[in-house]
């Protein structure tokens, strides 16, 4: 079982994009999956589409028990293979509590009760994905308390190199303080449009800083991304070129972060 953490220095550079195409991966797959919704924006459970839930991961952070969590995970509209642990707004004000905020070590304890149940076969997952909020606040940190595996999301703009060298020292600082399980699993660079010169000159200049933390393939900028999520729908379940394009380009990425071959 791999539990792997989706982050990113900034919002709206393609963290739930990622979480949600790996997720369609693992669904073509047969890897059972489970998505946790950490941002409060709860941008992945709108496209996950699940029935309502007696709670969320607001109530996992009041009270981190095996009932609790249950109550707030469900089977996405997808369809059997991908289930989603539902965000709440409620956790916004986790992201810059008081000092010492108790709520926040629950987090921690919540995600690594669900690490302990699946490690003893009460919960199915193979992969779990925890999509992050728009930051590397505590939140975020929380989430590598209990993930094994950090994957850094980019887009090949200005100041890329800079972003991804903070996040990298975030996990880093986890890894070092809280969890040493915890890995660098690469960096995916997102929305590279083909024929531009300033997005060759991005990517080139990471892979030259990160070498081959630099994963391939780097996601393309498609219109099938919104349309997937438009459509509350798996990318892997739309016919354009596009979309097939993106799902084998995420068959690759998942085969990369889980260690097993696409
Ligand atoms: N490769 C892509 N091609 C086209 N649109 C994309 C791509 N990746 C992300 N987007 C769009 O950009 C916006 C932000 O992406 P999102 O994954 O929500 O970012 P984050 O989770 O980091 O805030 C969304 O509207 C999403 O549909
Ligand atoms: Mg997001």
């Amino acid at each position: 079982m791999r539990t792997v953490a989706v982050l990113s220095l900034k919002g709206g550079v393609g963290k739930t994009t990622v979480a949600l195409g790996l997720a369609s991966a693992a669904l073509d797959r047969g890897l059972r999956t489970l998505v946790v919704d950490l941002d409060p924006q709860c941008n992945a459970t709108a496209a996950l589409d699940p029935p309502p839930t007696r709670g969320t991961l607001a109530d996992v952070l009041a009270s981190p028990r095996r009932s609790v969590l249950n109550a707030a995970i469900t089977r996405s509209g997808w369809g059997e293979g991908v289930d989603v642990l539902v965000g709440s707004e409620d956790t916004e004000s986790l992201n810059d509590p008081a000092p010492g905020s108790r709520r926040l070590g629950r987090l921690a304890a919540g995600l690594t009760e669900l690490h302990r149940l699946i490690d003893h076969g009460q919960l199915p997952y193979r992969l779990v994905l925890l999509d992050c909020p728009p930051s590397l606040g505590r939140l975020t940190r929380s989430a590598l308390v209990a993930a094994d595996g950090a994957l850094l999301v980019t887009e090949p703009a200005l100041f890329a190199v800079s972003g991804v060298q903070r996040a990298s020292e975030a996990v880093e600082a986890e890894r070092a303080e809280h969890n040493a399980r915890l890995r660098s699993l690469g960096v995916v660079v997102n929305r590279v449009k083909p024929r531009s010169k300033e997005h060759e000159f991005r990517v080139a200049e990471l892979r030259q800083t990160f070498g081959e933390l630099v994963l391939e393939p780097a996601l393309p900028d498609r219109v099938a991304v919104q349309q997937a999520q438009g459509a509350c729908a798996p990318v892997h379940r739309l016919r354009s070129p596009g979309a097939r394009e993106l799902a084998g380009a995420f068959d690759t990425l998942l085969a990369n972060t889980t260690g097993t071959s696409p």
